[in-house]
């Protein structure tokens, strides 16, 4: 097993009294994708911003570990090894794409045709040449979105940051964006993403974890949050109401629905659980026409471990009347 890419232990940051993060441990592995999912205000921005050496973890915080360099011992390190794709874009509007471009070429030390090479390289790739002559202020949110991305890769970062990446942006370009992001970890890239779409990390990420007052409320696969949550059963159909009926007397947990000749018995989707349905079915002597199983998706996952109150801005002593 190779060395993470990312490990943070006991991450922790406060804002005067106001605690952001209180002890937030994470571990990506290498070419993996991770999505860190939250609330308005969970400190999602918080915790890119402090693994991006942007700005320094609480003093109480322990290690952090990126790409192999000890954050506060190696920012530097740390810095040559990643790129960061904020929240807010990094796009200078008042000159060109292709100029913004060659401007992060000149900042990763590229030289003059090494840095033409990359910059057409990538704005082909990002399907922006035909703007890359136009300010970069004329161009559409997803352009400026694509661009900000391109910008991130001149240095050919081997760990990304993209801090929701896809807020904002139609379905197409939204599809198109993880498009990009599945290409880049076929290359082997780490790709750290925050996210408010539990559909978007659904579809990209390996692994999810679940912010909320500071602390991950919930890690795993998108399948493994899935289960955690009430709402999964297990449905069955028949079309013999004889069936039917031996069925409902042999699972005597299940919701009956006695019009549509339909069961449903709660059950977490796993193995075991399901073995045991089949297993008194066969026991009655019965079999179901249909048999369906139902996970809650990410939205249940996410109203049940987030709480409500993260986005209310803390007043500050000062301004209480
Ligand atoms: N420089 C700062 N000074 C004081 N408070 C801050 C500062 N930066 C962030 N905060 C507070 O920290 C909390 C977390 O903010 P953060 O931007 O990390 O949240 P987020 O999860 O990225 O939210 P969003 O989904 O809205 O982007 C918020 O309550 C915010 O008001
Ligand atoms: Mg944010």
């Amino acid at each position: 097993m190779t060395d993470p890419a990312i490990t943070a232990n006991g991450l922790r940051k406060s804002y005067g009294d106001k605690t952001v993060l209180d002890g937030v441990d994470l571990a990506v592995q290498e070419g993996t994708i991770f999505a860190l999912l939250g609330p308005n205000g969970a400190g999602k921005t918080t915790t890119v911003q402090i693994l991006t050496t942007l700005i320094s973890p609480g003093p109480a915080s322990g290690p952090i570990r990126v790409g192999g360099h000890d954050l506060a011992i190696h920012p530097q390190s740390v810095r040559a090894a990643i790129g960061v794709t904020g929240q807010f874009s990094a796009v200078d509007g008042l000159i060109t794409g292709e100029e913004n471009m060659l401007l992060m070429a000149d900042l990763h030390h590229l030289s003059k045709r090494e840095g033409r090479r990359v910059t057409a390289e990538l704005l082909a790739r990002f399907d922006l040449v035909d703007a890359a002559r136009k300010p970069a202020s004329t161009y559409s949110g997803g352009m400026k979105r694509r661009l900000d991305i391109a910008m991130t890769l001149v240095g050919d970062p081997r760990i990304i940051f993209l801090d929701e990446p896809t807020t904002g942006l139609d379905p197409r370009s939204r599809h198109n964006m993880w498009r990009i992001i599945r290409e880049l970890v076929a290359d082997g890239v780490t790709v750290f993403l925050t996210t408010q779409y539990l559909e978007e990390a659904d579809e990209l990420a390996d692994r999810i974890a679940v912010l909320n007052d500071g602390r991950i409320a919930a890690e795993g696969t998108a399948e493994e949050l899935k289960r955690l949550v009430p709402g999964g059963h297990v449905r069955l159909r028949f079309t013999d109401p004889a069936a039917y009926r031996s069925a409902a007397t042999a699972l005597t947990d299940a919701a009956r629905g006695d019009e549509s000749l339909a069961l449903q018995i709660p059950s977490d989707g796993s193995q075991r659980e399901l073995r045991s349905v089949l297993d008194r079915l066969d026991t009655a002597g019965v079999e179901a026409d249909e048999l369906t199983v139902h996970t809650p998706d990410l939205d249940d996952v996410f109203f049940a471990l987030t709480s409500t109150t993260a986005d209310i801005p803390h007043q500050p002593e000062e301004t209480v009347r």
